[in-house]
């Protein structure tokens, strides 16, 4: 395979990271560099492992930063992109939209310029955008996103998804930028910030710390393995193909108050707990403004083009990253304390 330089932003972060532990092992021949600002949700203790590869480089900085980004593209003589960083948290786009707009739309319009600006004639790389099916909108109870299902954003952040893949769209259309999006599920497994549903559940759960169940619990989410996204990202990005859009999902739906039992219940087996006492730490509380009811992904596209499905089943995925926040629950207590920022510290001192 011919050599690539990749940018790749946001790598700090939950998916992020596990993209680059993934690709920086598999593709020794290729240059790896990570632009992430560290906003609370980057974590370079999550990338620890990644320290001594010659392959890989960190540089902390924003995606808005156009003198930074075209001073990337010029040194590693970057080919191609893939773009991860965002504001990614629902509930924090309704109390700070404009925040959204900043990272999610405007820095993806600046790394699309600065793409565009350094690139050569001869130019054979892509610009990937890694999104979400939330620019989709809300399903009822039947039907599945396809890759035509018309843009119906409901939240601040799935309207700054949904900007900027129109954006990265129209730069192919404009500009000829080379590019893919894939448009993905609920991701889930280790290193996911306590924000989202499962790594809170089970931190709370771990701590004997009440559970919020936004409304009476009955919305769906059609949940993936986050290694799934990855090898799927892998295979979209390393083909030939360019100027498409590929839906991913794990084709595990479940409503919410479910998976809240199924991770309290898989807890109380691990942690030696009788009579289903988890569950006990539930709360329903006030819902979501604009709470989605419903996602579900129609993966046939990726399957027809790659032969990609989904590895994990819900309840092994659950499993296996209750195992993991287990052992390793002082990444957890180190997230909220701080003191992974210090790490940080630590390191650009030397
Ligand atoms: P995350 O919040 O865990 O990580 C985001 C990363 O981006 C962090 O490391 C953060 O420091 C960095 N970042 C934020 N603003 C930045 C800026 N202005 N400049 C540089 N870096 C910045 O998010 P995630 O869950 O890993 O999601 C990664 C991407 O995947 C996002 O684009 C998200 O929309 C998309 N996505 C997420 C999911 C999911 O279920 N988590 C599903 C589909 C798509
Ligand atoms: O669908 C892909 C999207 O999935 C990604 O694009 C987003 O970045 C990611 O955050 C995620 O969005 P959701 O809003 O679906 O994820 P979250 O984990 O925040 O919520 C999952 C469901 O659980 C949702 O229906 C809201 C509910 N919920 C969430 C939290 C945090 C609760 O009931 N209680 C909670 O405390």
């Amino acid at each position: 395979m011919q050599k690539k330089n990749i940018l790749v932003t946001g790598g700090a972060g939950f998916i992020g990271s596990h993209l680059l532990r993934y690709f920086v092992n598999k593709y020794a021949g290729f240059e790896f560099i990570n632009l992430d600002k560290l906003t609370y949700a980057g974590n370079l203790e999550n990338l620890k492992d990644l320290e001594k590869k010659n392959n890989y480089h960190f540089i902390k900085g924003c995606i808005t930063d156009t003198a930074l980004v075209n001073k990337i593209f010029k040194s590693y003589s970057i080919d191609n992109i893939i773009h991860l960083a965002a504001e990614s948290h629902v509930d924090k786009s309704i109390t700070d939209p404009q925040k959204f707009v900043k990272t999610n739309v405007i820095g993806t319009i600046n790394l699309l310029e600065c793409f565009r600006n350094n690139i050569k004639n001869n130019f054979v790389g892509k610009f990937y955008h890694v999104s979400t099916d939330e620019v989709y909108g809300s399903l009822g109870k039947s039907g599945f996103f396809t890759e035509n299902h018309c843009y119906n954003p409901n939240s601040p952040y799935s309207a700054s998804k949904a900007s900027s893949d129109h954006f990265v769209r129209a730069y192919s259309k404009t500009y000829g930028i080379p590019y893919i999006i894939s448009n993905c599920s609920n991701n889930y497994g280790s290193h996911q910030f306590p924000e989202k549903l499962i790594p809170l559940v089970i931190y709370n759960v771990m701590n004997n710390i009440e559970i919020p169940v936004y409304g009476d619990g009955s919305n769906i989410r059609d949940w993936i393995y986050v290694n799934d996204h990855i090898e799927a990202i892998d295979i979209i990005f390393n083909s030939e193909k360019i100027n498409e859009t590929y839906n991913i999902g794990g084709g595990c739906e479940s409503n919410n108050l479910d998976l809240v039992y199924n991770i309290c219940s898989i807890l109380d087996t691990r942690l030696g707990r009788k009579n289903d006492i988890s569950k006990n730490l539930i709360r329903f509380v006030t819902d979501r403004l604009g709470h989605d009811f419903r996602y579900a992904i129609d993966s046939s596209k990726i399957k027809r083009d790659f032969g990609w499905s989904p590895k994990k089943s819900l309840f092994e995925g659950l499993e296996d990253t209750v195992d993991w926040y287990i052992e390793n629950h002082e990444w957890f207590q180190n997230i909220k304390s701080g003191s992974y920022k210090n790490y940080y510290l630590k390191k650009s001192i030397k």
